[in-house]
C-alpha cells in the first residue's frame, strides 16, 4: 500500500498536524510552505516554496512532484490544499490591489491549479481524495474581513466545479473515477491566524472583537483535532463526489 498525501502549509497549524498525523498511519507526505516545517522523518519531504510563487509552483510540482504522484504504485493520492493568508484586514476602502492579488494567488489559484494537477496525474487505478480548507467567511460576511472572505467563497465554488468536472464525461474517462473533493471549516482553531485577527485595532478592523470573544470565551480548539477529520476523509473508502462539512458535523 502506497499512499501520497500533498499538504500545503505544514509550517503551522493545521497543515502541520495534518501532516504528522498522516507520518503516524504511514502515509508519504510532501509538505509545502515558505517556512521549514521542522518535521524530521524518512516519509516527509518538504518544498519550500512560495504557493503565490506561480511560476515556481507549477515548475517545481511538474518537474519533482509528478513522477511522485503518477507512480503506478500508488494506491492513493491525497491532497490538502490548506496553506492560506488572512489577508490585509481592512474595510473595503482601504484596498490595496497588489496585496488582493497575492492573496488571491495563494488563497484560490494555487490550490485550483494543484487540483488540476493531481487530477492529471494520479494514476486511473489509485483513489483520489481532494480537501479543500474553507471557512465561515466563505458564506458568512464580517466587516474587514472581505479580501480573506472572497477568497474562502471562491475557492468554495472552485471544489465543487471540480468535482462536477471530474464527473463529466471527457474528464471522467482520462483520470481516476474513484475521486472525491470535500470542501471543510475547521472551525475556530487556535493557531497563528487567529493571533493575527486578534492583533488588529477595531477602529481598522471591525471583526477584531468577533474574534476577541471567541477567544476570550473558550471558543478556539487545537489544530490535532480539524486535523483527525481530515486524515479520516483522507482514507474514506467511499465518499461523495462532492461534500461540504464543518467542523464535529
Ligand atoms: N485558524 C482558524 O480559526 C481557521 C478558521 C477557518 C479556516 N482556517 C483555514 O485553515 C487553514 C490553515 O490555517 P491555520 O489557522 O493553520 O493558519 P497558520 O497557522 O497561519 O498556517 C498557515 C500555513 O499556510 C502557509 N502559507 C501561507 N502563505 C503561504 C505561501 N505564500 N506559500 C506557502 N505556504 C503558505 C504557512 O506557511 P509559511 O508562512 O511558512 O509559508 C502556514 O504553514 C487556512 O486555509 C485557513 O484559512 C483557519
Amino acid at each position: 500500500m502506497t499512499r501520497l498525501a500533498i499538504v500545503t502549509g505544514t509550517s503551522s497549524g493545521i497543515g502541520r498536524a495534518v501532516a504528522l498525523r498522516l507520518l503516524d498511519h504511514d502515509w508519504d507526505v510532501i509538505g509545502v510552505a515558505r517556512r521549514d516545517a521542522a518535521i524530521r522523518h524518512a516519509r516527509y519531504r518538504h518544498l519550500a516554496l512560495d504557493v503565490g510563487d506561480l511560476t515556481a509552483l507549477t515548475a517545481t510540482f511538474e518537474r519533482d512532484v509528478a513522477p511522485l504522484v503518477s507512480d503506478p504504485a500508488r494506491t492513493r493520492i491525497g491532497l490538502v490544499n490548506n496553506a492560506a493568508v488572512i489577508g490585509r484586514l481592512r474595510t473595503v476602502d482601504a484596498t490595496d490591489a497588489a496585496a488582493l492579488r497575492t492573496t488571491y494567488a495563494v488563497n484560490v489559484v494555487a490550490p485550483v491549479w494543484l487540483t488540476g494537477f493531481v487530477a492529471r496525474h494520479t494514476p486511473r487505478t489509485a483513489a483520489l481524495r481532494i480537501l479543500d480548507v474553507s471557512s465561515g467567511a466563505a458564506i458568512r460576511p464580517l466587516p474587514g474581513l472581505g479580501e480573506y472572505a472572497g477568497t474562502k467563497a471562491a475557492l468554495r465554488m472552485m471544489s465543487m466545479a471540480a468535482a462536477a468536472d471530474f464527473q463529466s464525461a471527457p474528464l471522467n474517462g482520462r483520470m481516476t473515477r474513484d475521486a472525491a473533493v470535500l470542501s471543510y471549516s475547521p472551525g475556530t482553531v487556535d493557531t497563528p491566524m487567529q493571533v493575527e485577527a486578534r492583533g488588529q485595532r477595531p477602529d481598522d478592523f471591525p471583526a477584531q472583537t468577533w474574534f476577541q470573544e471567541r477567544h476570550d470565551t473558550g471558543g478556539l480548539h487545537a489544530p490535532e483535532l480539524p486535523a483527525a477529520e481530515i486524515v479520516e476523509f483522507l482514507e474514506s473508502a467511499k465518499a461523495l463526489a462532492f461534500a461540504e462539512r464543518r467542523f464535529g458535523e
